[in-house]
């Protein structure tokens, strides 16, 4: 039996201390995410597109690192990942407006409405995506 009062806070091993709330959340965030794609399936040079329930999620590649972003342009909702993808900016291919994949802005207008992005978790091969952690609106709450 499991002592709920003896996880309600304390410290581990290492003398860090935690609580069964944060342990909780903790976990909790790790079941958000979901396994989208295997990494060799990114292309480079261009995007990948997923869907996770109702939202389509462009992945892109960018050194080591995968990005996952809304893929609908707005402009006119053209796919981002059908774009040509240049170091961390992906140019749709629809009429050429451009957005860098790391942030969800137009590259050099920081202060613009971004394209949301979601945090990406790599293991291995296995990618995985919150949609539910749009990692660039923390900003902005
Ligand atoms: S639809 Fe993307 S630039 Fe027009």
């Amino acid at each position: 039996m499991i002592q709920t009062d003896a996880l309600a806070s304390g410290f581990d091993k290492q003398g860090v201390s935690f609580n069964a709330e944060g342990w909780a959340h903790h976990l909790g965030k790790l079941l958000a995410y979901e396994r989208v794609a295997n990494l060799n399936d990114i292309p480079h040079g261009r995007g990948l597109c997923v869907e996770i329930g109702p939202v389509e999620v462009g992945l892109f590649r960018v050194g080591g690192e995968v990005y996952a972003m809304e893929n609908r342009c707005p402009h006119g909702d053209a796919q981002l990942s059908e774009g040509d993808l240049a170091g961390c900016v992906i140019v749709c291919s629809a009429h050429g407006w451009d957005f860098d994949v790391t942030t969800g802005f137009k590259p050099g207008d920081p202060d613009g409405f971004p394209i949301p992005c979601f945090a990406v978790r790599i293991d291995g091969d296995d990618v995985s995506v919150d949609v539910d952690d749009v990692i660039n609106m923390r900003r902005r709450r």
